[in-house]
């Protein structure tokens, strides 16, 4: 069977990994290193741990004779020092900062975690060598590891402040409304989904709507506020074209007496049969507790 080497080194990328600078020492005693997301703890007891040099390494033939070896796991922020190593045909140490902590290995400074390996076995395996090192040494920091996957690189810190300012998962939700009724769960909330970092919550929303076949528009944004417990919570107002299924039918006057057990909710769940009444509707920005209503006027 012929596979298409590009379409399989794409396939492996799903897997998230993070990412490495494996150093050694040429017998001459210069130092040598490549990125690598190779890497894989093994075994606790005895210590072990594997990368796979290459055979396209202009360090190969050091790696796969080396008695001893380093690897430096990334830390967030170190994309430049990846790319040095992935890349740079320069002295590559000249252009970063290591230290060689033991052994004479260099690890590279402000590393998430760092091991230096007495050379166990080097198992040849295709185009690679498993190279298996028994740890010597090892440290640690606490910073969060650099990540890579099939869009490049990416940092769990990054992703998470990202998401919102008190560090939590933003959550968009959906007020479904068709003839003075609205669409809730099955615990009366409204239609909520997690948005994934770096997604637009508009877009989410949609998919989410799509994928539940339910045929509506979200149309405008109804309230955005922080709540300390679940994060950034972003709720739209929408037209059902449609009657969804799985949904359960409220009238919205009715929505007053609905005692959810989600404060906020139940606040802005009150609030819109309010203004539904007059067809006058706010905007709501704040947090679960307080905040301002910003008229939008009639719809
Ligand atoms: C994120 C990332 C992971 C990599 N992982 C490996 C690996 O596990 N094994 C490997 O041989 N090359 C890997 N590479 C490619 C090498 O880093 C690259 O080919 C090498 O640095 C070239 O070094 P050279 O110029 O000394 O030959 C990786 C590259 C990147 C950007």
């Amino acid at each position: 069977m012929n596979l298409d080497p590009n379409a399989l080194r794409s396939a492996f990328s799903r897997f998230m990994t993070g990412v490495t600078v494996v150093t050694t020492r040429t017998p001459e005693g210069e130092e040598v290193g490549f990125t690598a997301n190779s890497f894989t703890s093994v075994s606790l007891n005895p210590p072990l741990l594997l990368v796979c040099p290459g055979n396209h390494l202009s360090s190969f033939d050091v790696f796969c004779r080396a008695k001893i070896f380093g690897v430096s796991v990334l830390a967030e922020g170190q994309e430049d020092v990846s790319n040095l190593f992935a890349a740079s045909k320069e002295d590559r140490f000249a252009q970063c900062k290591w230290s060689a902590p033991h052994g004479g290995i260099p690890l590279i400074t402000g590393r998430a975690a760092g091991f230096v390996c007495d050379r166990h076995a080097a198992v040849p395996m295709g185009d690679h060598v498993i190279l298996i090192g028994q740890v010597v040494h090892f440290d640690q920091a606490d910073r969060p590891g650099l990540g890579y996957g099939p869009d490049g690189y990416f940092s769990q810190g990054k992703e998470r402040q990202a998401q919102a300012p008190g560090g939590g998962p933003i959550t968009a939700g959906i007020l479904l409304e068709q003839d003075g009724d609205i669409y809730l769960e099955a615990d009366m909330a409204p239609p909520l989904i997690e948005v994934a970092p770096g997604q637009s919550p508009l877009n989410a929303m949609q998919e989410a709507l799509q994928a539940q076949q339910i045929e509506a528009t979200p149309d405008v944004v109804y309230a955005v506020y922080d709540d300390a417990g679940l994060g950034r919570r972003i709720v739209f107002r929408g037209t059902v074209t449609a009657t969804p299924n799985g949904l359960q039918r409220v009238a919205i006057a009715d929505l007053p007496g609905l005692a959810l057990r989600d404060a906020a909710l139940q606040s802005l769940l009150t609030r819109f049969a309010q203004e539904h009444a007059t067809q006058s509707f706010g905007f709501y920005l704040g947090d679960q507790d307080s905040g301002d209503v910003m008229s939008m006027g009639e719809r």
